[in-house]
């Protein structure tokens, strides 16, 4: 790493209104005081339907261990998938999500854009880039999460995904939260936050509060795009990720 990039890098974090940073193990792992609750602890948003969004009665809890051959039938079961208009608008390959298959920390995004159209991998792209700094803030790895979409081909023009895309897409990525069955699910910008919820709230109303989801914790927070071009709403931001890292540490209810 040059000076510039280390510069960079602490500038990033100095950003992020991180306090301070050593080498030392026993100063990362110190103990991190739990963020004072949300207001009003676990919110529930309600469908049109009136049902909350949470677990299927109907989804059998999987054994950990059996996540990676779980994702593997998934991708198998989506194939060279046809079931929207998405594969005739240009794009070039599926994006199923990546990273560690019993993550107890996932992140779900709106849609691959041009990188990940060509690279196939999700978040590759300069908000993909400064997602992986978001992650290391935390003491974590790429390799340690599971990053995902909410629909797995690129839209054209990057326009937001169309619901008809999203009714076809979702129950794959459904299907992924519970094979991994992370402790935390981490919607990224209004579109993944909105669709998953079915809310119309704004963002801003919704970041940072903690919602029950499928056998998880689905927080919120804005989308790391938003912040390449509002770098100062990076303050927020780690407000929520220290929430998330206060939620990794505790036992799962
Ligand atoms: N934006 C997203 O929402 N997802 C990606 O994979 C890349 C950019």
């Amino acid at each position: 790493m040059t000076r510039d990039d280390l510069a960079a890098h602490l500038e990033f974090f100095e950003a992020l209104g991180v306090g301070g940073v050593s080498r030392d193990p026993a100063w990362r792992n110190r103990p991190v005081p739990d963020p004072p609750p949300a207001a009003g602890g676990m919110t529930v948003l309600y469908q049109s339907a009136g049902e909350p969004r949470q677990a299927d009665a109907s989804t059998p809890p999987q054994p950990r261990g059996a996540a990676a051959p779980l994702l593997a039938a998934i991708r198998a079961d989506l194939g060279d998938c046809t079931r929207c208009k998405l594969h005739g608008l240009g794009r070039q390959q599926i994006v199923f999500g990546v990273g560690n298959p019993t993550a107890d920390l996932m992140f779900v995004g709106e849609a691959p854009g041009a990188d990940e159209d060509v690279q196939g991998i999700p978040f590759v792209g300069k908000a993909g880039q400064l997602l992986t700094k978001i992650i290391e803030a935390i003491g974590l790895t790429r390799s340690d999460v599971y990053i995902a979409n909410v629909i797995k081909c690129r839209p054209p023009g990057n326009r937001n995904p169309e619901p008809d895309e999203v009714a076809e897409c979702e129950p794959f990525l459904f299907r992924q939260i519970d094979a991994i069955r992370p402790k935390v699910i981490v919607a990224l910008g209004k579109f993944a936050a909105q669709s998953l919820l079915r809310t119309s709230e704004p963002i801003t109303r919704i970041r940072g509060r903690e919602f029950p989801f499928r056998d998880a914790v689905l927080l919120p927070t804005f989308h790391p795009a938003y912040l390449l071009r509002n770098p100062s709403a990076k303050r927020e931001v780690w407000e929520d990720m220290k929430r998330v890292r206060a939620l990794l540490s505790r036992a799962r209810p």
